[in-house]
């Protein structure tokens, strides 16, 4: 099929995630990649700032994940790995994981996505408690402006009201905080997590889940303080933690898991994305050794009846594997911290600008929150969009977080997360091409 014909069979038949026909009449038709570079059908290059959807962690072009996805397929493509089968690229990445996670974990439970990661660790907090006799504690707290997938449970989860409006009514039992967010919520923010737990009463609440820094709800790092107290606060109540490094995971922040720039250690770790830096599907869930020695040394009554076809997939760990072998080799978590803090430096130059009310991040994750009025931090809506169209024409492709006004106001925020191989050139480039951008539709 040409171009032309390819994009009138993809307004035909093709459903989009967040679809809307009316930001689908010119969609670029991505046909190659390398590096932080994307290349469409007509030629065109574009730099990647979103490492695609934060995910691509190892940049585009990898002919060696290639290679181990064949390696892989031409001996065992797939297998069951139910209970009393297993294979060895499962058992292997499994081990090769907790190797570089917060030592407190020892059980690797693998999934194929975000969403399904963190619906895993919802349904994971149950059966901890009632295998505790606690079978009371169900809820789960959240965080406004987090995002933690949208199939129903994780949907719930997120903390965007946006992601509900056509899906009510949400799944009953979840509830949401304030999270540190210092340029518009004065304090750490723990205390909201405190207060949830007492107004809703703590032998009723199972988990809180929290991204170390607030990815696509607009790139929102915590105070210093902040996860310490989490914890604490966690601890006290016996509540479970489970920390969402579905973004921050994989060298994203600089650490191979972003909690560790805070000294703290979760129960549960869900993962996903940077696991094989978007060559394959994969993701899963770490728990914590007192949380699998709840499954382990379960009854046979009450035994750990969650599944996924492709749980522990061969040929998605083969990938893991082999892009494990490249973070190692080309030391991808240092390179993300040292172009992490060129791309944190540089950004800053943005906040002069007219609508840049706050530029933040951490490592590799960048935010670039647009106000209407700089004094009184008015959200500035409906003109990101109008930025990405801007920067795209020179040659940036990346996401915004669509701002909102009402209770928990956020302004349109750009969100930069580069692949970790990112060169400090092609950071200074993309935020040239944003001032460029932001400066044409301020
Ligand atoms: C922090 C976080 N959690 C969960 C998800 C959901 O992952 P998926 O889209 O693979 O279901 C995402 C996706 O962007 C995410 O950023």
């Amino acid at each position: 099929m040409d171009t032309r014909t390819l994009l009138t069979t993809d307004l035909a038949a093709l459903i989009h995630p967040l679809h809307h026909p009316a930001d689908h009449q010119a969609p670029v038709v991505f046909v190659s990649g390398q590096g932080a570079v994307l290349r469409d059908a007509d030629g065109h290059e574009y730099l990647d700032g979103l490492s695609s959807l934060w995910n691509v962690n190892a940049g585009h072009g990898r002919t060696e994940l290639a290679e181990a996805a064949a390696a892989q397929m031409r001996n065992l493509a797939f297998a069951s790995a139910y209970t009393g089968y297993t294979n060895p690229p499962a058992i292997r990445l499994a081990e090769r994981l907790l190797r570089v996670a917060y030592p407190n974990l020892s059980g690797v439970y693998f999934t194929t996505a975000g969403a399904e990661s963190n619906e895993t660790a919802f349904k994971i907090v149950r059966y901890f408690w009632r295998r505790q006799g606690r079978p009371g504690k169900t809820k789960v707290i959240s965080r406004i402006h987090g995002y933690h997938g949208v199939t129903m449970a994780a949907m719930s989860a997120t903390g965007i009201p946006s992601f509900h409006t056509m899906f009510q009514p949400v799944v009953p039992g979840f509830t949401h905080v304030v999270p540190s967010y210092p340029y518009r919520y004065p304090g750490s923010g723990a205390a909201a997590l405190e207060e949830a737990i007492m107004r809703e009463g703590p032998d009723t609440v199972a988990a809180f889940i929290a991204e170390p820094v607030i990815g696509a709800g607009g790139v929102i790092p915590p105070t210093p303080d902040y996860f310490p107290a989490v914890r604490e606060i966690c601890d006290r109540h016996h509540v479970l933690f489970i920390a969402d490094e579905i973004i921050t995971g994989f060298g994203r922040t600089g650490r191979w898991f972003a909690l560790d720039h805070w000294g703290v250690q979760p129960d549960l770790v869900t993962f996903a994305k940077g696991v094989t830096s978007a060559y394959l599907p994969l993701g899963g869930v770490m728990v914590s050794r007192r949380v699998h020695e709840a499954i382990v040394q379960a009854p046979m009554s009450e035994r750990f009846m969650h599944a996924a076809t492709y749980s522990g997939h061969p040929t998605c760990c083969a990938v893991g594997l082999a892009n494990l072998d490249i973070f190692e080799r080309e030391q991808l978590v240092e390179r993300g911290a040292a172009m992490g803090a060129r791309l944190q430096q540089k950004a800053q130059s943005l906040r002069p600008l007219p609508i840049v009310g706050d530029v933040r991040g951490l490592g590799l994750m960048c935010g670039i929150e647009l106000v209407a009025d700089k004094a009184t931090k008015a959200p500035a809506l409906q003109v990101g969009g109008k930025i990405l169209g801007e920067a795209r024409r020179r040659g940036l492709i990346t996401r915004i977080r669509t701002g909102q006004a009402g209770a928990h106001p956020i302004g349109d925020t750009i969100c930069l997360a580069p692949p970790l191989v990112v060169s400090e050139a092609q950071i200074d480039r993309m935020i040239e091409i944003l001032r460029e951008s932001i400066t044409a539709v301020a």
